[in-house]
């Protein structure tokens, strides 16, 4: 799977321009290839003329390519044909084999003596480092920025509300944000231009790869990493499949409350910096109206 996320990577940034004039988004998913033997297309996912897979296999949304991109609905539920998805996966999984699909969780760090795999680290650092150094930021030998080292295995929006945080909290919210991590000693990390990134919220590493003493090492887990992070389906789920759009977007304007634990309700959580379960890690930056 490493390979399929490299190969993603590069294989979509090659091929980023739909032959309209709107820019396809970067690292989205190939197109207008004729299927392999390795891919099995289901049925009724259509495929164009030249039987390659175009925008209509995969999106359920017509004329696709004539809307406009930054207006569209990706959470309606024939934005993937034949969705809504549990998870972005069971989408890949209806036209890819699961097993050669299945990746190697580069999460799980350490071996059965507790000791550190090293080569899991050498994903995002550089080298391995030693966890009980204390490391200036220009320390951590990451390859890429933190803000971007997430994607290539992680599509950009993993979850609601991912992509519409990353951006710049005002100065009030990051004072909140940095009495916060004092008070509880954790860390909360910015991007260099002080956005919110996966790992604001997020931890990389499995809990003990650094001591949980230190605030990096501070994290929520209550289930393992091959379960991830699991949820109970709600009643508000379907009302939210059905008509999300309308709904969810009434709610939303009338509370500030956090929309995200209404339609699936969080069981338990893994590589989080804060439970989000109880609303703790909302709060952190949140002030939510009583
Ligand atoms: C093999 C399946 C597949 C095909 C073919 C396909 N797409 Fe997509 N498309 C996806 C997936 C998967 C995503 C979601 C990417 C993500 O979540 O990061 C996506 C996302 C998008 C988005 C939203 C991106 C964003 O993040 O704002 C647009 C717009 C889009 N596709 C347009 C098109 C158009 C136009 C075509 C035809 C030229 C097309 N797609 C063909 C799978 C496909
Ligand atoms: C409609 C079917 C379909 C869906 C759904 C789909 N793919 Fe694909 N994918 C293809 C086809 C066809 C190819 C071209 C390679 C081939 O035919 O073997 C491909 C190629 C790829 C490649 C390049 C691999 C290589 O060996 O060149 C990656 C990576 C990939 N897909 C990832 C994904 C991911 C991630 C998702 C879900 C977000 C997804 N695909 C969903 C049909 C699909
Ligand atoms: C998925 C990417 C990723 C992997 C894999 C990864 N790290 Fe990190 N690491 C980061 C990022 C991003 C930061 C900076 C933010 C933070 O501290 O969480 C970081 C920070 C650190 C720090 C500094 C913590 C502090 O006290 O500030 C240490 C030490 C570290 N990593 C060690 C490791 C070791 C050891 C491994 C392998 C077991 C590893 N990392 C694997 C992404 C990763
Ligand atoms: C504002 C905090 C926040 C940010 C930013 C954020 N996440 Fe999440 N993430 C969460 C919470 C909370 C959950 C638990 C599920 C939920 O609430 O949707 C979660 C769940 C996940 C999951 C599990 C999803 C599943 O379906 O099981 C993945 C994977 C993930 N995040 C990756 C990312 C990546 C990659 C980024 C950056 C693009 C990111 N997250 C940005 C808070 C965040
Ligand atoms: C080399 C690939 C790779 C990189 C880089 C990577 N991850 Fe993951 N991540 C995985 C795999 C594999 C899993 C296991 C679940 C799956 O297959 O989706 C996973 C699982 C997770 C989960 C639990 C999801 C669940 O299933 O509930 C979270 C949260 C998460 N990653 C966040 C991150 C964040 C944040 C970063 C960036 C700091 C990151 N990951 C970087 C491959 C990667
Ligand atoms: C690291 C700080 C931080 C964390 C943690 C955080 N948020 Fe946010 N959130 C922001 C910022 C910054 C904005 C944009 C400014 C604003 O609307 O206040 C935002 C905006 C929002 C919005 C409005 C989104 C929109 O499209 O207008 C909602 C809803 C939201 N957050 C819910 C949550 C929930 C639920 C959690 C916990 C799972 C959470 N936030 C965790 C910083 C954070």
């Amino acid at each position: 799977m490493i390979r399929l996320c490299l190969l993603l990577f590069l294989f979509l940034s090659t091929s980023a321009y739909a032959k309209g004039d709107q820019e396809m988004p970067a690292m989205h998913h190939l197109y207008k290839v004729e299927p392999s033997k390795e891919i099995s297309i289901p049925d009724d996912f259509p495929l164009n003329k030249n039987k390659e897979i175009d925008c209509q296999t995969c999106h359920g949304i017509e004329d696709m390519k004539q809307q406009d991109f930054e207006k569209i609905d990706k959470k309606s539920n024939d934005f993937f044909r034949e969705g809504p998805y549990d998870k972005i996966t069971d989408f890949c999984y209806r036209c890819h084999d699961t097993k050669p699909y299945q990746r190697d969780n580069i999460h799980k760090m350490l071996d059965e003596e507790n000791k550190i795999i090293k080569k899991t680290c050498l994903y995002c650092h550089e080298k391995q480092l030693d966890p009980e150094d204390d490391l200036e930021k220009s320390e951590l030998k990451l390859r890429l920025e933190p803000e971007n080292i997430c994607y290539g295995c992680h599509l950009d929006i993993p979850h609601f509300n991912a992509l519409n945080h990353q951006i710049k909290p005002d100065d009030e919210m990051q004072k909140r944000i940095s009495d916060y991590e004092k008070e509880h000693k954790i860390i909360l990390p910015l991007s260099e231009a002080g956005k919110i990134m996966c790992v604001t919220c997020h931890s990389p590493h499995e809990l003990d790869v650094i001591s949980q003493n230190k605030p990096a090492g501070k994290q929520v887990v209550n289930n393992d990493l091959d379960k991830g992070i699991t949820y109970s389906k709600h009643k508000w789920n379907d009302v939210f499949n059905k008509d999300k759009k309308d709904r969810l977007n009434k709610f939303n304007l009338k509370s500030s409350k956090a929309h995200i634990l209404n339609y699936q309700r969080i069981e338990k959580e893994i590589l989080l910096r804060l439970p989000a379960k109880d609303g703790a890690l909302c709060l952190a930056c949140h002030e939510f109206e009583k």
